[in-house]
Formats: structure tokens, C-alpha cells, sequence
């Protein structure tokens, strides 16, 4: 474990090279909100990613289609560091996250943050699960209020009067006394939203966010997440729903079997090249 964790990483730490990147980049004058490059995820012998690039702009939405085990859940995780990487980088606003570049006997090595430090970088990141996972003994209220309070050390007042402004964001300003079962499944989605919001993230990471919802209730989430787009928040969205990839997303990926096999824009979504990208939007259409 340790070992594969210490990577020598000559293949991207040259500054050279992230500077020719740069220079040469349309857009060379913003940090990239996240770059992942040549991603790799294995599970023992199970190698779930297998070399993933991505690039995500500052307060752009980017949308992950991919078919079921793809390993779409798994790259989220990673760049929230809830996994750790078996090869390659991703940097989160320029920040290389998990390691730090050292020097040791003249040679580029990667070192291991410390859980303080890995802390910090996670703050900079918001998730939304399929599952809301809110505290059922907790109101929506105090579900929104318990990670400023508990995590940034915020007090009550002031973190009773930032989850109702998040509340009220998400439309849920007149049900802040209400217990999850009180609510319905779209509702509770919108607490889990108000809950990742509260925490001020610059990015926010969704995995499939309506696919437990029954159906009628997909539109109100769907709702709450185009109003963030619209906000400039930066989000990072793995969803089968089409039409808001097609509406709402800057940048489609399509991901199979643990590597992108078409990226571009929403218009690649009716005009799809990949055989395979075909076939999956013939299924979810
Ligand atoms: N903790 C884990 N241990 C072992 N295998 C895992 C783990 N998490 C995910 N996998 C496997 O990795 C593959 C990709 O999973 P996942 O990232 O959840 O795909 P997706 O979100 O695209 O459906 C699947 O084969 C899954 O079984
Ligand atoms: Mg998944």
C-alpha cells in the first residue's frame, strides 16, 4: 500500500511541462477548478480506471454519462479524496491534492499529506449522493447547521442563520422544522444540497443525485442544481438524465469501462461518434 502511495511521478512533475500546457491552453489564463490526468484506480486486481484526463473550468458544469460500473462514482471519489489514487495526479485550483511534491536524493518523489491537510482540500469540495444519508433524529434545520457548527467550529446563531439562507436557496425556507420522514425524497435531496452548500465548497460533486427519487420529484433537484449552474458554481455532475446534460452541461464525458471514450460539448449528445456513446444514449433516450 504505502509503497504504491509514494509514487515517483517523473512522468508530470517537470514544471516545464505544466507550463508548455498552460501557455498553450485556450484558456491560459484561469487554474482549472480540477485536472485530472492520466487517472488510474485499481481495486487488487480489478483495474477500474485506467487512465482518465479531465479537465473542468471554473464555474463550468460538466456532465459524466457512462453505463453502469464505469467507474464514473469511483473518479468522484477520488477527487474528493474519500479514495486514493493509484496512479496519475488530480489537482483541485491548482493544488495537487493527497501529496506534495519532495526532493530526495535529487529525484521528484510524492509524499502523503496528513489528515489536516487532506481536511483542508476536501473543504474546498461539496457531494451530493443518491442516498441523502440525513440524520433522521436531526430537522432539516439542524441536518444543515451540524457541519458548520461541528467541522468549522461556527457558532449556533450564526450557523442557524447560514442553513436557512441555504434552506431558502433551495426552496426549502418553510420546512426548516421538519423531520426527514416529514419530507419527500426530493425535499430531503434538497436538505442534502442545503447541508453541502452550508459548507461554502468551491466544487460541487454529484453522483447520481435523482436516481433514487421516484420519478415525479426528479424535476425539483434538477431545478435546484440548473439555479447553482446559474450561479457560477462549479459542478461536476454524474447523472443518466439527458436533458439536463444537454441543457444545463459546458462539457459532456462519456465514460466506459474505466476510461472517457467522447468528450465535447452538449451538442455531442445528439451528434455522438463513438459506436458506443451511440448504443448508451439509444438506451437512456
Ligand atoms: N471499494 C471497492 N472495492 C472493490 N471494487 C469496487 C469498489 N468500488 C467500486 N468497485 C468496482 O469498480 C467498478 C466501477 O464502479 P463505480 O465507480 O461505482 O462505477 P459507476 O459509478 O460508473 O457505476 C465496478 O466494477 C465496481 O464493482
Ligand atoms: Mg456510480
Amino acid at each position: 500500500m504505502s509503497a504504491g502511495r509514494t509514487n515517483e511521478s517523473a512522468s508530470h512533475s517537470g514544471e516545464g511541462i505544466d507550463m508548455n500546457t498552460t501557455a498553450t491552453a485556450a484558456t491560459a489564463a484561469t487554474t482549472p477548478a480540477v485536472k485530472a490526468v492520466q487517472v488510474h484506480k485499481a481495486y487488487g486486481s480489478l483495474h477500474v480506471l485506467k487512465g482518465v484526463d479531465l479537465t473542468v473550468e471554473p464555474g463550468s458544469v460538466t456532465v459524466m454519462l457512462g453505463p453502469s460500473g464505469s467507474g464514473k462514482s469511483t473518479f468522484l471519489r477520488l477527487i474528493n479524496q474519500l479514495e486514493t489514487l493509484t496512479g496519475g495526479s488530480i489537482e483541485v485550483d491548482g493544488e495537487l491534492i493527497g501529496y506534495r511534491h519532495v526532493t530526495k536524493g535529487g529525484r521528484d518523489m510524492l509524499q502523503t499529506l496528513d489528515d489536516r491537510e487532506i481536511a483542508a482540500q476536501r473543504a474546498k469540495l461539496g457531494m451530493v449522493f443518491q442516498r441523502f444519508n440525513l440524520f433522521p433524529h436531526m430537522t432539516a434545520l439542524e441536518n444543515v447547521m451540524e457541519a458548520p457548527i461541528h467541522v468549522k467550529g461556527m457558532a449556533k446563531a450564526q450557523a442557524r442563520e447560514l442553513a436557512l439562507a441555504e434552506l431558502e436557496r433551495v426552496g426549502l425556507g418553510d420546512r426548516a422544522g421538519h423531520y426527514p420522514a416529514e419530507l419527500s425524497g426530493g425535499q430531503q435531496q434538497r436538505v442534502a444540497i442545503a447541508r453541502a452548500l452550508a459548507m461554502k465548497p468551491d466544487i460541487m460533486l454529484f453522483d447520481e443525485p435523482t436516481s433514487a427519487l421516484d420519478p415525479e420529484l426528479v424535476g425539483e433537484v434538477l431545478g435546484v442544481m440548473r439555479s447553482l449552474a446559474d450561479d457560477g458554481m462549479t459542478m461536476i455532475v454524474v447523472t443518466h438524465e439527458i436533458g439536463f446534460a444537454r441543457e444545463v452541461a459546458d462539457q459532456i464525458v462519456f465514460m466506459a469501462d474505466g476510461v472517457v471514450v467522447e468528450q465535447g460539448g452538449p451538442d455531442i449528445i445528439d451528434n455522438p461518434t463513438e459506436p458506443r456513446f451511440r448504443d448508451f444514449l439509444q438506451h437512456v433516450l
